[in-house]
């Protein structure tokens, strides 16, 4: 089955930008002239998905605002040298259909995909966590990647990247074995370890390919780490039955939910931008 739906959860508050996550989302936070979620949205699109299903919360209208067309400003632009400046948004929303519910309590990641379930159905789908920021300019975005890789194995995958070892308390942390260069049969998994509890210092990144067997799964899993559903613990009951692949991405991720990760980001892009 053809994936074409993608899920972004984007209740969080966002504390660690705070004073500026106090009146807009996170998502929203620009790298350049883009909000973080709208690189996430088109690394979906690339990778053949159409509908994107956003799991937002209380001060989150800005993004529904974003996908959306603004008349008054059309009409003030059009015609004049900054109408290409909208062409990118207004593909995306030509192309996609945009589709919202609410995550009504903050009771972790595993919840709120679970939320997801009226909006994706049962079907596989991706997930992306907006503000891990994943480039690849020469080559397939991640989630094109992961896709190949689900239709060859048809299970739930992973992106993974290695961390330092003093860095495993920030991720799930997965335990598996290499059956091909980079692609692990994920044993175990283990949610933000200290590092003498880590079994591995392979850390999954804010990208999954899910099949919808996860909402029972995640139905099925008690609070974890700082009493939160977590998907990380919902995936290990999927991984016991061989059913979990990790998957060594190629190329960078950007962790967006950190200023300094923010900040990289930005220069990182701002240079790709003037070297065109
Ligand atoms: C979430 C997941 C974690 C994963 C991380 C990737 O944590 O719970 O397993 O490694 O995203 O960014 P968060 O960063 O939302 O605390």
């Amino acid at each position: 089955m053809k994936i074409t739906k993608c899920l972004f959860p984007a209740a969080g508050y966002g504390t660690r930008f705070l004073p500026v996550t106090k009146a807009m989302p996170k998502e929203m936070l620009p790298i350049l002239t883009k909000p973080l979620i709208q690189y996430g949205v088109e690394e979906a699109v690339e990778a053949g998905m159409k509908t994107m299903a956003i799991i937002t919360g209380r001060g989150k209208r800005a993004i529904e605002d974003h996908f959306d067309i603004s008349y008054e400003l059309e009409t003030q632009i059009k015609g004049t040298s900054k109408e290409h400046l909208l062409s990118e948004i207004r593909a995306l929303i030509t192309q996609c259909t945009f589709t919202y519910t609410r995550q009504v309590e903050m009771k972790g990641l595993g919840d709120a995909i679970l939320k997801g379930q009226a909006l994706i159905g049962r079907e596989p789908f991706g997930v992306v966590l907006a503000d891990d920021l994943c480039i690849n300019p020469d080559g397939d975005g991640v989630l094109k990647q992961m896709i190949a890789l689900n239709e060859k194995y048809r299970c739930s995958v992973v992106a993974i990247m290695e961390v330092p070892e003093d860095q495993t308390y920030k991720y799930g942390v997965i335990e598996g074995k290499e059956m091909e260069d980079g692609v692990y049969r994920v044993t175990g998994m283990v949610e933000k370890p200290e590092p003498d509890e880590a079994p591995t210092n392979l850390a999954i990144i804010g990208r999954y390919i899910l099949t919808p067997d996860i909402f029972d799964a995640i139905r099925q899993t008690k609070p974890g780490k700082n009493g939160e559903i977590q998907i990380t613990d919902a995936l290990l009951h999927l991984a016991e039955k061989g059913m979990v692949l990790a998957y060594k991405f190629k190329g960078t991720r950007f962790d967006c939910g950190s200023v300094e990760g923010y900040v990289e980001a930005t220069n990182h892009l701002y240079n790709l931008e003037e070297e065109k």
